[in-house]
């Protein structure tokens, strides 16, 4: 699709599909109340589930949320980029009241894509976006992910694969607040902590309700942790392996970013292969690795 017709779909209150440098997004004007609930529809999203407001600048996003010199400090060193920020949410926020799904507080990004920065900045006004993959769905890296979601008549910009491959990192800053990860993603804590202090470990669940809900799931069964898997089996490998059925490498010299790149298309590609179940290697708890895991426990039923 080309750009201008995505902008006029957008204009017109339309959902559409946009690269982003973490994973695909379903966007919609966030200002746009009509726009929102068609994205939780479209994605089959319980409307209890808040959306990531996106916006071009961090000067733009001040007008969305309130900023503790945390927020500030976070926002400087990695926007444009995979990092969401959830802060109080400002009374002129022009953002509609389904975005945030009740809550005080809105969650907001600076992406750095730069089709997505594009479409930010012709428009001039917030895109509401959560991944564009069918509620429950691994999340989609490419333009042909979303396309199997939800087929032809979605709007989809092409921007080829994800840089990145795995969602955000949120991050929870609340005046007289630590700082909280709420959800692992792309950005690991050690590179949170490197600019804030930050609370250990994950924040409460209810602080963060996408992670209350099964995800991520194939519909073949996954089992994590394999380090010989059947020879029917489609192996998840992590680093070298002698599986000699269908092998689908997250990275086959244990590379870290390019399994966290690999991880949804493997997936989705594991699930298409027919085998009968899907294994996946031993991936390290650290660093990116985190996110890797929580993605992959979720994957296989797991939810909190
Ligand atoms: O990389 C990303 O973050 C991608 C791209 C498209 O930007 N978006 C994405 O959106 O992953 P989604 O909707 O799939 O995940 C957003 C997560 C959900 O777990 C949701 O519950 C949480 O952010 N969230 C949104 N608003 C929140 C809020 N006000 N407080 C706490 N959590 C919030
Ligand atoms: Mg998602």
């Amino acid at each position: 699709m080309e750009i201008d017709w995505i902008l006029d779909r957008l204009k017109q209150g339309g959902v559409v599909a946009i690269p982003t440098e973490t994973v695909y997004g379903l966007a919609a004007d966030a200002s746009n109340p009509a726009a929102v609930k068609a994205i939780f529809t479209t994605k089959g999203r319980p409307q209890t589930n808040p959306l990531i407001v996106h916006v071009a600048s961090v000067q733009a996003a001040r007008t969305l949320v309130t900023f503790t010199p945390e927020a500030e400090a976070l926002a400087q060193a990695f926007w444009p980029g995979p990092l969401t920020l959830v802060a109080p949410r400002r009374p002129d926020a022009p953002v509609a009241e389904a975005v945030s799904a009740g809550l005080e507080t809105l969650a907001v990004r600076v992406p750095a894509h730069p089709l997505m920065q594009q479409v930010l900045q012709a428009l001039g006004r917030p895109l509401a976006a959560p991944s564009a993959n069918r509620s429950g769905r691994p999340s989609p890296t490419t333009a042909d992910h979303v396309a199997q979601d939800f087929g032809p008549p979605l709007s989809i910009l092409d921007g080829g694969p994800c840089d990145k491959g795995l969602e955000s990192t949120v991050v929870q800053v609340l005046p007289d607040h630590p700082v909280q990860i709420l959800r692992y993603g792309s950005l690991s804590p050690q590179d949170i902590a490197a600019v804030v202090p930050v609370a250990e470990g994950l924040g409460p669940g209810e602080a963060s309700p996408g992670r209350l809900l099964r995800h991520y799931a194939p519909q073949t069964p996954l089992v994590l942790n394999i380090t010989v898997p059947e020879p029917t089996d489609a192996y998840l490998s992590f680093g070298p392996t002698d599986h000699t059925g269908p092998c689908f490498p997250l990275s086959a010299r244990g590379d870290m970013t390019e399994a966290a790149q690999r991880l949804f298309a493997q997936l989705r590609a594991a699930d298409t292969s027919g085998a009968p179940r899907i294994a996946v290697a031993p991936v390290p708890d650290r660093g990116v690795g985190l996110a890797i895991n929580d993605r992959l426990r979720r994957a296989a039923g797991a939810v909190g």
